[in-house]
């Protein structure tokens, strides 16, 4: 990634789709304790930490993620966490939970849930976010978009094979809402917005990038979107 799309990235809230209220249904799901060892694997700037130490102050939160400065960020802004840089397939330790917002699909949803499972104390169960297509039939736009941004993204029949395959039982699941996106999509826009004056031609290409992507979300949203998984070992 060029520097260009850091300048765009840098410093906001969030870099997937999320909100409180599906961490906290994925929580209650889980049924994950109050002083739960808790992994946020690929945690980008650390805004599900932020709602994890809320909702479970008493818990052990490690965020684990390969860029160094959302680690960095992380530590100066939640010191009470345990920032790692590392690799989301190699995480250190054992944990009750390991949540996961839409970064799965960097390493890949089976190879994550495969090197998960010997990270999983008893009783443990792994919560995660990815992109599938909620129709057969996507618009020629969302399908050009997402062919290139991630090309092996499954249906739901298929992303549901995956983690069964990968030895896991669903516990429940769920589709990420409007206000997860716009947690995302929002702070997004603003910056886009902000920038865009003072732009030099490699900015502008990704600003002109990031606005299709948000507009593609506005007009064809409905033939994606975040699904929430929670499962345990089967
Ligand atoms: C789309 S962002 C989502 C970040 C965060 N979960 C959020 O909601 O703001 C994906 C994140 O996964 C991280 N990532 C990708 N592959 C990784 C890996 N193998 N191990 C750890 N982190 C990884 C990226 O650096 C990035 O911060």
């Amino acid at each position: 990634m060029n520097a260009a799309f850091f300048t765009v990235h840098s410093d906001l809230p969030r870099e997937a789709p999320g909100d409180e209220v599906s961490l906290s249904w994925a929580l209650r799901l889980a049924d994950v304790g109050e002083r739960a060892r808790i992994l946020a694997a690929g945690c980008g700037p650390g805004a599900d930490l932020q709602v994890l130490s809320r909702l479970r102050p008493g818990a052990s939160l490690t965020g684990l993620d390969l860029h160094a400065p959302f680690i960095d960020r992380i530590r100066a802004e939640q010191p009470h966490v345990q920032a790692v840089v590392g690799d989301m397939l190699r995480p250190e330790g054992q944990f009750d939970f390991i949540w996961s917002a839409g970064a799965a699909y960097g390493p890949g949803v089976s190879n994550v849930l495969s090197a998960w499972r010997q990270h999983l104390a008893p009783g443990g169960a792994v919560a995660f976010s990815d992109c599938l297509w909620r129709v057969p039939r996507p618009s020629p736009a969302a399908r050009a978009f997402w062919e290139r941004d991630y090309p092996g993204m499954m249906d739901l029949p298929n992303h549901l094979a995956r983690v069964e395959g990968a030895g896991y039982r669903v516990l429940g699941a769920r589709w990420l809402g409007v206000a997860a996106w716009d947690a995302y999509y929002g702070p997004l826009a603003q910056r886009v917005e902000a920038l865009r004056p003072n732009a030099d031609a490699d900015l502008i290409e990704v600003l002109d990038d990031t606005q299709a992507e948000i507009e593609l979300w506005k007009a064809h949203g409905g033939d994606y979107g975040y699904y929430l998984t929670v499962a345990v070992p089967a």
